[in-house]
């Protein structure tokens, strides 16, 4: 495992020592979201019934979390018979998770290292998923190699990230809500650094996702915009559910390892016709 600081990139680093910094804020949701079973995904907390994210039937499947932090994820994939792997790249926050798992009786294996180089031989696992983890703040154009590399022919990628559209309004300050205005430009979009903050988080546009995930042997089944309640709350100051429920503030892509033959024996299943969803023109 690569693990010696000075091999890091360098926005590993920054991001090790601000997420190291950051963790004690992240005990008290993920205490919450370790006592919950039914999954809700992002800052608008909205129920897996109703995105239909998790995949079907994760039962005796390998799962790998990239960026677990507190690692609930990973927990709701555990509690539904998945064999689960935690990567993240802050000590800080797997002792939490490590805490939290001897708490509730779970087994997983935790990892501290950097999701951009995963200790995992190829094809290890049948699922690979973020939440504003690894998808966030590790350089996609590693991360998304690194991630096709270690999911099986037919296996899945799901993650979260902000949406292409609330990245580009969001004001450069931390504390400050995203307006309907365009803040910077779309095209060219990679790197971002807030302003006064440590981190490194990476944006992509639509298109340049689309290209990678082909590129590295992904082929793209959902792209979920996710809308925020209208009277949706969330701790975080850069968007108000006024903002996300007229326009999305996350985005989730389900995408799956293209297989080399046909290997759909055995595969992830994606929500199918139960999935209560609306669909876009449901007259
Ligand atoms: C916002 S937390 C995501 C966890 C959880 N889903 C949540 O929303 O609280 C971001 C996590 O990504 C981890 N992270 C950032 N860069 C990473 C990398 N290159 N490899 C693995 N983990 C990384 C951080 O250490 C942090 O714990």
């Amino acid at each position: 495992m690569v693990n010696d600081e000075t091999e890091l990139p360098e926005h590993v680093r920054r991001n090790r020592v601000l997420w190291d910094a950051n963790a004690p804020e992240y005990v008290g949701p993920g205490e919450r979201a370790w006592a919950r079973n039914e999954p809700t995904w992002g800052i608008w907390g909205v129920p897996d019934a109703e995105l239909c994210v998790f995949p079907e039937d994760l039962a005796g499947k390998d799962a790998i979390e990239l960026g677990c932090g507190t690692a609930y994820i990973s927990a709701w994939l555990a509690r539904r018979g998945a064999r689960v792997v935690g990567i993240d790249n802050s000590v800080v926050q797997l002792a939490t998770a490590r805490r939290l798992q001897r708490e509730h009786g779970l087994e997983l294996t935790l990892i501290h290292g950097n999701a951009e180089r995963v200790p995992y031989p190829d094809a290890s696992f049948d699922l690979a998923i973020s939440e504003y983890g690894a998808c966030l703040w590790a350089d996609p154009h590693r991360w998304v190699p690194e991630a096709a590399r270690i999911v099986r022919p037919g296996g899945a990628l799901i993650f979260l990230v902000n949406s292409a559209l609330l990245t580009l309004c969001m004001p450069e300050q931390d504390d400050l809500a995203a307006s309907d205005r365009l803040l910077r430009p779309a095209f060219g979009m990679y790197r971002i650094e807030w302003l006064g903050d440590l981190g490194v988080e990476f944006h992509l546009s639509h298109g340049d996702w689309i290209r990678l995930l082909r590129r590295s042997g992904f082929e793209i089944e959902d792209l979920i915009e996710v809308q925020a309640p209208e009277a949706g709350t969330t701790r975080y100051p850069f968007v108000t559910s006024q903002w996300a429920h007229q326009w999305p503030s996350e985005e989730i892509w389900k995408a799956r390892r293209r297989a080399d033959q046909d290997t759909r024996r055995g595969q992830l299943v994606f929500a199918g016709p139960q999935c209560r969803r609306p669909a876009p023109c449901s007259a």
